[in-house]
């Protein structure tokens, strides 16, 4: 069993406050990813769990034990980082084997444990070439297997596809995954893409600034964001978001002017009154061109991307507009269209960019 519990955890670099009361349980075996902008503390918070940063306050705690003051060796954890740090001169047997060397294990088991990684990882027959005879992708690997081979309760990895290009990327987010249904471990991953945390996590938590925004399943963040950031960081193409005022609240529910038109939102107006400014939002996916009515799109730029058309252009206040239609739509950039908004699809958000619930 490998759990994680972090429990009012706060960083400061000096005067430079950068984590602020961490709270957060990792389940055994869960797949979790820390995702959110350069500089929200992702790193920080890694290497607060791994060791090799200590907290200003807070404790973590693995498999029920407080391992605040506990050096890294400690923990039971291993750290894959993005820059993969291999030894040039050594293959990739000795760099696979290398924590087994430190660590004094006898030659027999040492060979067993890094054929067993090199197998997982499939570079079994590259285990004579030096790393620079690698593609990034099989460096990367190798940076992994020095992790497999220390049995570590729970694994850690900061971007570590961030150097390999899209298509090597796309490929080992798949690798990863299989690796960790093989391994059976309780993952902790880092990255600003939110594409690798919704395709991999089976728990996202969202940082900005140095605080939790949420932490769910990737369609529980999708369907049910808590706040525009949210909202805005989790899908692709991004959510639009169209500034309104609440026309009028009835039944604890509100309407808002979009366009022309008067729409009943099926959404709690929470603290909202009349008058007060909302922001709706809606996903691209979830739009669809109207025959007669709707809001008036300008076209502007016209992405054929195979199974769908990506458009972007105006819509109200939103110059950075965007819409997914099915492939077969002929529309052209300079087109004026309109589309509709369901408000069944739409979220809403108050000045304070908190989330009114739908219902
Ligand atoms: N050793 C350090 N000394 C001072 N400030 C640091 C140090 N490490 C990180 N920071 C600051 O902490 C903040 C979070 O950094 P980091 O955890 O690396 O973010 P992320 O990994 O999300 O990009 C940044 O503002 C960064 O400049
Ligand atoms: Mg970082």
């Amino acid at each position: 069993m490998s759990t994680v519990k972090l429990k009012n955890i706060y960083k400061s670099f000096g005067e430079t406050e950068v984590l602020f009361d961490i709270n957060l349980e990792i389940n055994d075996k869960e797949f979790v990813v820390f995702v959110g902008p350069s500089g929200c503390g992702k790193t920080t918070l890694l290497r607060i769990i791994s060791g090799l940063e200590e907290v200003t306050s807070g404790s973590v705690i693995i498999d029920d034990k407080d391992v605040s003051n506990a050096p890294p060796v400690e923990r039971g954890i291993s750290m894959v980082f993005q820059s993969y740090a291999l030894y040039p001169h050594l293959s990739v047997f000795e760099n696979i084997a290398f924590p087994l060397r430190v660590a004094k294990v006898n030659e027999k088991e040492l060979e067993e444990k890094v054929f067993k990684a090199a197998d997982i990882l499939q570079l079994t027959d590259r285990l004579d070439f030096k790393p620079g005879q690698l593609s990034g992708g099989q460096r990367q690997r190798v940076a992994i297997g020095r992790s497999i081979v220390r049995d570590p309760k729970v694994f850690l990895f900061d971007e570590p596809l961030s150097n390999l290009d899209a298509a090597l990327r796309g490929d080992m987010r798949v690798e990863l995954a299989k690796l960790h249904q093989n391994l059976n471990t309780t993952m902790i991953y880092v990255t600003h893409d939110q594409i690798e945390a919704m395709t991999m996590a089976d728990k996202i938590v969202v940082l900005r600034d140095g605080v939790i925004e949420q932490v769910g399943s990737p369609m529980d963040l999708y369907h049910n964001p808590k706040t525009k950031f949210v909202a805005g960081f989790i899908g692709h193409p991004n959510m639009n978001f169209l500034k309104t005022n609440a026309t009028k609240i009835n039944k604890g529910k509100f309407s808002a002017n979009i366009g022309d038109s008067e729409m009943n939102m099926p959404i709690d107006a929470g603290d909202t009154k009349s008058g007060d400014d909302i922001e709706i939002g809606i996903r691209p996916e979830d739009l669809e061109v109207s025959d007669k009515g709707g809001v008036p799109m300008r076209v502007d730029v016209v992405e054929h991307i195979g199974a769908t058309v990506i458009l972007y252009g105006s819509v109200l206040d939103n110059d950075n507009f965007c819409a997914v239609l099915p492939s077969d739509s002929t529309i052209k950039p300079g087109d004026k269209i309109n589309i509709t908004i369901d408000p069944n699809k739409c979220h809403a958000f108050n000045s304070s960019g908190q989330s009114l619930q739908r219902s």
